[in-house]
């Protein structure tokens, strides 16, 4: 085995001097045969064919794939559908039940179609998830914005003998958040691009008056 390969790197070797006598020989006729100088221009026009292509390619990656934009997801509006409570003050306990219903709409402002995945929306109570309700996967237009009417429900038991929520509803607000995030899929070319928006709200329920304050919304996105 050792010596057929020495041998064949010989007899390459032996070639490559052959060619680079070759070489020798066709660079001091001079002028330069025909044929060479026609393959030295197909050459140069090759080059710069690359060139011209790999600068369009550049260009529609840049007009495209890194051009691609989140969706925008705005909370229009959360109103309190149902809200009941009864204190149970000797044994220190609230029973507490509210459905909310929140408005928020998604905004595509992509040139192509944004798919996104089974989606959550949570309500938060001091960071605890206290109810969920599930945003099924589906596909929004380019440039087209889709709404989305959420029907959010406090699981009540969960909080039932917690102290720091008692007296939350003693003091006559009680702030809890919910939490939406939906992610999905941009696709470009051959690219898929993962693209994300989310949101959370500060919601200040007034259980006596069985309404809230102004939701505080903080909306983020991330590539
Ligand atoms: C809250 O809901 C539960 C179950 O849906 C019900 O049993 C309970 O009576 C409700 N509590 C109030 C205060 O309405
Ligand atoms: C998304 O949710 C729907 C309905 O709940 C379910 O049928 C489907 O399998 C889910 N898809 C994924 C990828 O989990
Ligand atoms: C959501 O509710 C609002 C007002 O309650 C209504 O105008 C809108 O059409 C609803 N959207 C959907 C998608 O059901
Ligand atoms: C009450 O809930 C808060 C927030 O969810 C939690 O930090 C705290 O430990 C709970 N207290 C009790 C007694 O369960
Ligand atoms: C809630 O309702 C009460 C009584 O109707 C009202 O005085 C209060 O301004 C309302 N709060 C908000 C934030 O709408």
């Amino acid at each position: 085995m050792e010596v057929e390969s020495s041998s064949s790197s010989s007899t390459e070797s032996r070639g490559q001097t052959e060619d680079t006598l070759m070489w020798s020989r066709s660079r001091s006729q001079s002028p330069l045969q025909p044929g060479r100088r026609n393959k030295r221009r197909i050459c140069l026009w090759a080059t710069f064919l690359v060139m011209i292509i790999l600068g369009l390619l550049f260009l529609i990656l840049g007009l495209t794939v890194f051009k691609v934009k989140h969706p925008v997801m705005i909370v229009n509006s959360v109103a309190v559908r149902d809200l009941d409570f009864s204190l149970d003050i000797a044994r220190v306990r609230v029973v507490f039940n509210v459905t909310l219903d929140v408005h928020i709409s998604i905004k595509n402002p992509n040139m192509v179609g944004f798919k996104y995945t089974n989606s959550t929306a949570f309500l938060r109570y001091r960071g605890n998830d206290v109810g969920q309700v599930p945003i099924n996967a589906g596909r929004i237009g380019a440039r087209h914005s889709r709404s989305f009417n959420i029907t959010l429900s406090l699981m009540g038991d969960r909080l039932l003998a917690n102290s720091t929520f008692y007296s939350d509803v003693i003091s006559g607000t009680v702030t809890f958040q919910n939490y939406i995030r939906v992610a999905g899929k941009v696709r470009i070319l051959f690219f898929s691009i993962h693209v994300v928006s989310y949101t959370t709200c500060d919601l200040d329920i007034h259980p006596a008056y069985r309404n809230l304050s102004d939701p505080k919304c903080h909306y983020k996105t991330k590539l």
